[in-house]
């Protein structure tokens, strides 16, 4: 990588962060998004320090709110000339049902309604930048899912562990239809699995099953290993031009079935408009 320029949410910790080292050891302007300004340049020192790449960037922005979006891009178009690859990865669990300043159930919110927005917010850069590339962090747990259209936001029943697998489940279907719906622009949008990778994730559940997750965290994959893929869809020349497809360990996989349903891919997209005060979003 050259002069491309890569937007990372969530580059303060796990798989974000290596991410960001990742590119940033290629060459390329890496901006990173973290919401706690202490924990955000301590990871950028490390990863200019480490890559010896001084165009690494800190950007604050807490995702779980829709104003912060807004703002984190206007400051980014105020920085950058151009945006050649945005990767969405920030994401949380919690065993809690926690609501946003915007009143959204929090999983919801920062795992697939700031993907959805602050995709949105970029697109006059990215589309200005092609050839460019968005690239969204989703899960396996994708497949252990489906889109409760009646209770979205776990009204009526929240389990942490049913609405992480739906979030991400949102975020493949996100995906398929923004690479739809961006046909023709030059802008290719993928998804990935990152595998199992220890990182910070498990810290926001409580019970045996978090005390579980924190205990197996040493035995995972390294989040070096876990951003592989990321850095792959990133950068590769041999994912050059491919768009709408799911990956794992840099190789395309087939997501679950309820994915290449475009009825609810497109159902989905209007209710996260909705939900994001874009009545007539349609790119
Ligand atoms: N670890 C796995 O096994 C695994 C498996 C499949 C998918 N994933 C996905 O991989 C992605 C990265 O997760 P990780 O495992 O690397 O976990 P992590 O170490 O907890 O990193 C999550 C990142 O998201 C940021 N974040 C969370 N809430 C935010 C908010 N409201 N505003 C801004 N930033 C926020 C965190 O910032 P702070 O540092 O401020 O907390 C952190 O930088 C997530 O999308 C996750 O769902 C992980």
């Amino acid at each position: 990588m050259g002069e491309e320029v890569c937007l990372i949410t969530g580059a303060t910790s796990g798989i974000g962060k290596a991410t960001a080292m990742g590119l940033a050891s290629m060459g390329a302007s890496v901006v990173m998004v973290g919401r706690d300004r202490g924990r955000g340049e301590a990871a950028m020192a490390e990863i200019r320090g480490k890559s010896a790449n001084a165009s690494v960037d800190l950007l604050l922005a807490d995702l779980s709110s829709q104003e912060e979006i807004h703002r984190l891009a206007d400051v980014f178009k105020e920085s950058y000339p151009r945006l050649d690859v945005l990767i969405n990865n920030a994401g949380v669990i919690r065993s809690k049902r926690i609501m946003t300043a915007d009143g959204i159930e929090m999983t919801f919110a920062v795992n697939h309604l700031a993907y959805f927005l602050l995709t949105k917010v970029l697109l006059d850069v990215l589309k200005a930048s092609a050839p460019s590339r968005i690239v969204n962090v989703a899960s396996g747990e994708q497949r252990n899912a489906t889109i409760d259209f009646d209770d979205l936001q776990g009204e009526k029943g929240y389990k942490g562990a049913k609405a992480y697998s739906q979030s991400k489940l949102a975020t493949v279907l996100f995906t398929y239809e923004l690479a739809r719906r961006l046909e023709g622009t030059g802008i290719t949008a993928n998804c990935l699995h990152p595998g199992v990778v220890g990182t910070n994730l498990g810290s926001g559940v409580s019970g045996v099953f978090g005390f579980m997750v924190r205990a197996l965290t040493p035995l995972m994959k390294s989040p070096e290993k876990g951003a592989e893929t990321s850095i792959y869809l990133a950068s590769s020349p041999e994912v050059e031009g491919l768009s709408g497809k799911y990956f794992i360990k840099k190789a395309e996989a087939r997501s679950s079935d309820v994915t290449y349903d475009e009825r609810i891919a497109s159902r989905l997209w209007e209710v996260s408009a909705e939900l994001t005060n874009l009545p007539a979003y349609n790119l």
